[in-house]
């Protein structure tokens, strides 16, 4: 015990801080020292021989400061790994020619799902899809708040038009303005329903801290506010209690109904053979793809909390109905109709859809 004080007193000790520290110190090189000339528009590569996607150096740097790497903490160098010193004795202060970023050091568990899907597959065929054909590489955003429409203009209809086939699936229109492809895509992803307060009059959603500005209240205080059993989700009564809060704040907001994919690794296993196509799996009561619903309160960095609602709440009157399509009540009940003889027994008939029926059917009564 008392050598090993000595020990610590001793130089020793001084080695082993420099030791210890350097790979900080370098790892902590000021992403400053970069934007000094990559925040540069008109800095352009020599030559392209190496099959880069552009000549351009630029780096937008608030575009970067909003990235969730960035907000994470990372550095640069925490990509540009092979950079460990800045030269400033040559014209150009690191290797002319970096080593590609490999996005699965960090992420291992996307990069092997990725691995067993369809679009790893395709490399037989001479493509092959890095992850930032859908990603983006500076400027990564979070996605778990984004809506249906804004995951599809990211990723996949990029490059699909899923209207060219799905020729099985009547409504299209509405399975993709409400269904993740992923959701049918990716068969082994935890899937959610999620709600996003919607603004009827200026047609926007809502941010998190809005709400809770309407409801004078902090994030931390949101669930103990409304959860009055205290048992981590609301139940249709609690939930019915927000409406009014809100109604008597004078709040027009409903809640916007998705299905969505969890952020999972297995967002990644795409596949067409194994994709989801029996309308019962999501048409029944029973259905597995509604045992989570949450509230999603989006925060200002793009992050988003998310609290249970029991599944009960989705027969509540003030979730925005996915039938804006107002004009088309008598054909989709020939459809059902159709599922209906095609399909089992009356049981199969969805709870969604009885649900929206019956809504339906009693709004016009109140009309
Ligand atoms: C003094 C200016 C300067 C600074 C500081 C600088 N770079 Fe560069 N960087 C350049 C120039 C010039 C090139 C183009 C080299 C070429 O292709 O001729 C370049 C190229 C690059 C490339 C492309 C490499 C490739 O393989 O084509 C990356 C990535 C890069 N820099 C990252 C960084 C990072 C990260 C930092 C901070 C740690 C940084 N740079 C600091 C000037 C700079
Ligand atoms: C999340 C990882 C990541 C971070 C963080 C990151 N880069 Fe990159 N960067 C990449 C990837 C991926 C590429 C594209 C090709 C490659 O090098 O693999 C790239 C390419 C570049 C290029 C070449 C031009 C281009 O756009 O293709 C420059 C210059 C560059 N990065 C500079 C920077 C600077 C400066 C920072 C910090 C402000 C930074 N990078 C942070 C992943 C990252
Ligand atoms: C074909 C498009 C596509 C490609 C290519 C892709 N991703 Fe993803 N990634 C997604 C989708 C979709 C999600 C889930 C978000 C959602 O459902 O909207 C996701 C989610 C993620 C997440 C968050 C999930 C989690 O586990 O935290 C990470 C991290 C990620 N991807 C990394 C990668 C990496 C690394 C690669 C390359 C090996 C890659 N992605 C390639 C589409 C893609
Ligand atoms: C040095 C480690 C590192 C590297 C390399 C890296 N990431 Fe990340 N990435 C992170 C961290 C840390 C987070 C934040 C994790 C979190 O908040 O759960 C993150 C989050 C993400 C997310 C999740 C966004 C969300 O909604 O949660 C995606 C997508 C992502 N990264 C894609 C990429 C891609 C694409 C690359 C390669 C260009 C890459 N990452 C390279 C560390 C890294
Ligand atoms: C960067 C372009 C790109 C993006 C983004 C993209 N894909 Fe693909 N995808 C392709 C290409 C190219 C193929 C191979 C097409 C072929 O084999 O004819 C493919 C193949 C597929 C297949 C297999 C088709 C078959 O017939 O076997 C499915 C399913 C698929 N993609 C779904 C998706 C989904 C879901 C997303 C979003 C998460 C997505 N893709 C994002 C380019 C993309
Ligand atoms: C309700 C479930 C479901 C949804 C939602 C869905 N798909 Fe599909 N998709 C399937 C099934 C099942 C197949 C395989 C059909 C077949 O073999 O004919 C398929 C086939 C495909 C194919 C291959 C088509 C071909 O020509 O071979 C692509 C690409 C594709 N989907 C992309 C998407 C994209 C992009 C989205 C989101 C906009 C999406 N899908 C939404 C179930 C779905
Ligand atoms: C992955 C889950 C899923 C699958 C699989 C699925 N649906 Fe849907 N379907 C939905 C969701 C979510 C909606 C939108 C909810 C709504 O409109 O009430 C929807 C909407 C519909 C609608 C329109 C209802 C309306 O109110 O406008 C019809 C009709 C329909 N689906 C029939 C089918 C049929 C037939 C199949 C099988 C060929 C099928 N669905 C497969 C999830 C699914």
């Amino acid at each position: 015990m008392k050598k090993l004080k000595e020990a610590a007193r001793s130089s020793g000790l001084l080695f082993l801080f420099v030791f210890l520290a350097w790979p900080a110190l370098v790892t902590a090189m000021d992403n400053g020292e970069c934007f000094d000339c990559h925040s540069d528009e008109t800095l352009t590569r020599e030559n392209n021989e190496h099959g880069h996607i552009n000549n351009l150096l630029f780096v937008d740097e608030g575009r970067f400061n909003r990235s969730v790497h960035h907000i994470s903490g990372l550095f640069c160098v925490d990509c540009h790994t092979d950079i460990e010193a800045l030269d400033y004795d040559n014209e150009v202060p690191h290797a002319r020619q970096l080593a590609p970023v490999q996005c699965g050091n960090c992420h291992s568990e996307s990069e092997a799902a990725f691995a067993e899907s369809a679009h790893m597959q395709i490399r037989s065929k001479g493509i092959s899809m890095t992850c930032y054909a859908c990603h983006d590489y500076h400027y990564v955003s979070y996605l778990a708040g984004a809506s249906v429409a804004e995951r599809e203009d990211n990723f996949c209809a990029k490059c699909h038009n899923p209207h060219r086939s799905h020729d099985w699936l009547p409504k299209k229109e509405e399975h993709f303005a409400f269904v993740e492809c992923t959701v049918c895509h990716a068969p082994e992803v935890p899937r959610h329903i999620h709600l996003k307060f919607f603004d009827l009059m200026t047609n926007k959603y809502y941010q998190g801290d809005e709400i809770l500005e309407i409801l004078g209240i902090s994030y931390e205080q949101f669930m103990p506010l409304l959860d009055t059993d205290k048992n981590g989700i609301l139940s249709r009564q609690e939930f019915e209690a927000l409406e009014l809060m809100l109604r008597q704040k004078n709040v027009h907001a409903i809640f916007h109904v998705e299905l969505v994919a969890e952020m999972d690794p297995a967002a990644h296993q795409v596949t067409a053979e194994g994709a989801e196509r029996n309308c019962e799996k999501c048409h029944t009561p029973e259905s597995p793809y509604f045992n989570a619903v949450t509230i999603a309160l989006p925060n200002k960095d793009g992050s988003v909390d998310h609290h249970r609602v029991e599944r009960a709440v989705l027969e509540s009157y003030s979730l925005r109905h996915f039938y804006i399509y107002a004009g088309t009540r008598v054909k989709l009940l020939d459809l059902i109709g159709i599922v209906l003889l095609g399909g089992a027994a009356c049981g199969v008939l969805g709870h969604l859809t009885i649900r929206v029926l019956t809504i339906r059917l009693r709004r016009n009564k109140d009309k």
